[in-house]
Order: C-alpha cells, then structure tokens, then sequence
C-alpha cells in the first residue's frame, strides 16, 4: 500500500509548476494545478534504481541496457494488448520534443497539419513554430457536454485542402480526458490514409485509463493505422518522472520509420541518457503495474470528491469526468464571465494557478484545466479556495 495522502514539500527542486509562477501568472503565491505533473511521490523502486547506477562512479558514453525495448513491447503487450517489435522503438527525449522532430523530418515547405480542438497547446506551437500552417478540425460537444471527434468534418477538410500531410491526434485527450473508442480510431485511420495523411498519435496519458476504460492504441486497430502512424509514449506522466525525460516513438511501418528514426539518428537524438532507460525499465516492471493501479485508483477517488464538492458546494462549475489521466475539463461557462474575467477568478481571487481553456484553442472558452493529481486534501483546499471566490465575487 502507497501512501498517496503524503504531503511532499517540492521547494528547493527547481519545481517547473512552482518556478514559474511568477512567469506565467504574475505572482509566486498561487497553489500550482496547472503543469502536467503530480504532488505524489515517483515510486521507491525507480528511485533504488537510479541511485544503484550512481553508485558507480564513471558516467561516461552509454548504450541503452539490454531490457530497454523488451520492456516496453511486454509493457504494450500486457496494459494494451498491442503486438510490437523492438526494432520498432526509438528513444525520443521527450514527447513535445519528439513532435518536433518528426514534423522536421515529415513535413515539406507548404505543407499543413491538422489537430483537433480544444487540445494540447503545443500541438498548434510546435507546428507554428516550425513554420507550419495549422488546421482545425474541432471536436463536437454533445447536449450532456462530452466531446467526440468531427469525423465528416475532417473527412471534407482533407479533400478540400490536400496540402494537410499530418494530423496530431491525442489519445487519451489532454484537456477532456477522453479514451477514443476503436471505432472512432478506425474511422479516424482509414480517413486519414485515403487522404495520404500521418497520424502522430500521443499517447502519453493511456496508462491511466480510469473506471473501467480502456486506451486503445491507435495504430493497433487496423492494417491503416499501423501503416500510416508514429505513436509517442512513456512512463514520465504516470509514473510522475517527466523530469528525467524518458519517451519513446513506437513506428510499426518501414518506409516511415526509416524516415524518422534515420534522421533522428543521423543527429544522436534518438539515443538516450544513461538515467532514462533505467527510469522507464523500472516503471514498466511487476512493481510498477502494482503501484499504477493503485495510482490510479487514487485518482477515481480524487475525481469523485472533485465531483461531489462541485455538485454540493459549486453547482456553477461543471467537472467533466476523465476517462483517463489527471487532468479535470472545467466547465465554467454557467457562471457567465468573460474568460478575462474567469482567468482573475481563478487566479486574483482564488489564488489559484489553472490552465486557461482558451489556450486549448477553439471550443476551450469558459473552461479551465484543473490538475488533480495531488493528495486529496490540497486538491479539496484548492476547491475551497475556488468556491470562497465564487461566493465573494459571482453570487449575488
Ligand atoms: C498530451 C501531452 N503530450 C505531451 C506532454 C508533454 O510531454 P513531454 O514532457 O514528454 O514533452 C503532455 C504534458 O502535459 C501532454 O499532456
């Protein structure tokens, strides 16, 4: 049994979520719900691990271990039924980083991508920064306020604008925590290929499935989506070690992977440091699937609490129920601010550090992101930090 109640003081660790307050939100004194990692503690059996490889003293050129790669084809295997080679895995230092890397070695002047909305900011960044125009195709919001993907809309998109050569799908999907169905992900794949486009499928969240779902991995539902896709994954979310930079790129197609990993290799991007492999090995063993299933269980309570204290005690705010990962879509809209407004909510009257709905692109106005995966007590304080706001400022 873990103890995930466990307060743990992250000051003095260079904390991004803690450091950058100032940057981001103009003050230092806010509680931290934003950044994509946990309060929880990383796992005792990957801290032994890194600290058995400090005990030798040289820390020079090093080849990645032996039960690198047949650790994560076990780990596909056995969390998700996926069959991959070893020969199909490369490291990438990180997953942001890795879309980078692939939009350089896939995308041609003049050529676009394409994502969907309200997603992942670094999707439309990372394209943009690159000098590549970016396409939306928004997710559609159902009358109960769950999202699904505009399949015809995307399938019109492609055949109107050829020069989309990539879509980047988030699967789960970071803000709304949607596990997409295999059906979907088929519809989605054969779409895709008939219009000669690749699929980056980020796959970063899909160890922490929640109640009763299941992450199906994209290029696992067809022949289509095998050939056309670069999946990226890693322990760094669920395990919360995204400090050490460990992930992967999973690309099942030849003429694909040749392209990508060969000039990600022709620039040693793709070869790890000596702490990352030793990190993802000890994640994706026994002891790691014990302690992610209690991680994960920890989680439903979290977000079962969020629920009830926003039902009894904040009826403006609506919690979207993740299918996966740490990360609650508020649904802020009933309480009729403008997002100018609802960000100095949150942050001069609560005190509070959330992600912005709007960065998320369209369909991401009047709702913010709302990081959970903390002890439970900081997450009720941060909710009752929200609802003393609301009272103050929006009831009248
Ligand atoms: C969907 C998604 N992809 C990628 C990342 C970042 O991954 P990395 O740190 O490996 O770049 C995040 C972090 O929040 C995320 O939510």
């Amino acid at each position: 049994m873990y103890n995930f109640d466990k307060i743990v003081d992250r000051r003095g660790t260079n904390a991004f979520k803690y450091k950058r307050l100032d940057k981001f939100f103009g003050r230092s004194d806010l509680m931290p719900m934003w950044v994509a990692d946990m309060e929880l503690e990383s796992p005792d059996f990957v801290v032994e691990a890194l600290k058995k490889r400090l005990e030798h003293p040289i820390f020079g050129y090093t080849a990645d271990p032996d039960e690198y790669r047949p650790s994560i084809v076990k780990w596909e295997k056995d969390r998700h039924g996926w069959d991959i080679e070893e020969d199909w895995i490369a490291y990438i230092p990180g997953i942001v980083k890795g879309i980078g890397m692939a939009l350089r070695a896939l995308v041609k002047p003049g050529e676009k991508v394409v994502i969907q909305p309200p997603v992942y900011h670094p999707f439309r960044l990372v394209p943009q920064a690159c000098g590549i125009n970016v396409e939306y195709n928004p997710l559609i919001e159902c009358e109960d306020g769950s999202l699904k993907m505009d399949l015809e809309g995307l399938r019109k998109l492609l055949s109107q604008d050829k020069a989309i050569k990539l879509l980047i799908l988030c699967n789960p999907h970071n803000p709304a925590g949607i596990v997409w169905d295999a059906e979907t992900l088929k519809d989605l794949a054969s779409i895709c290929k008939e219009a000669g486009v690749t699929v980056i499928s980020d796959e970063i969240h899909c160890d922490m499935a929640l109640f009763g779902h299941k992450h199906i991995p994209f290029a696992s539902v067809s022949q289509e989506a095998a050939q056309i896709s670069i999946t990226f994954a890693a322990p760094s979310k669920t395990f919360n070690v995204a400090g050490i930079v460990s992930s992967h790129a999973i690309v099942p197609d030849k003429e694909l992977r040749e392209r990508f990993f060969g000039w990600m290799e022709s620039c040693e991007l793709s070869d790890p440091d000596i702490f990352a492999p030793i990190t993802t090995i000890a994640c994706f063993s026994e002891k790691g699937e014990a302690w992610r299933k209690e991680m994960v269980s920890y989680l439903e309570g979290n977000i079962l609490a969020a629920e009830e204290f926003c039902r009894e005690r904040l009826p403006e705010i609506k919690p979207l129920r993740p299918q996966a990962s740490f990360l609650i879509w508020l649904d802020c809209r009933a309480l009729e601010l403008s997002q100018k407004d609802l960000v100095k909510l949150f942050i001069d009257e609560a005190g509070l550090a959330l992600n912005n709905g709007e960065d998320f692109g369209p369909g991401g106005s009047g709702h913010m992101r709302f990081n959970i995966g903390c002890p439970r007590s900081l997450m009720i304080k941060a909710l009752e930090k929200l609802e003393e706001a609301v009272a103050r400022c929006c009831r009248r």
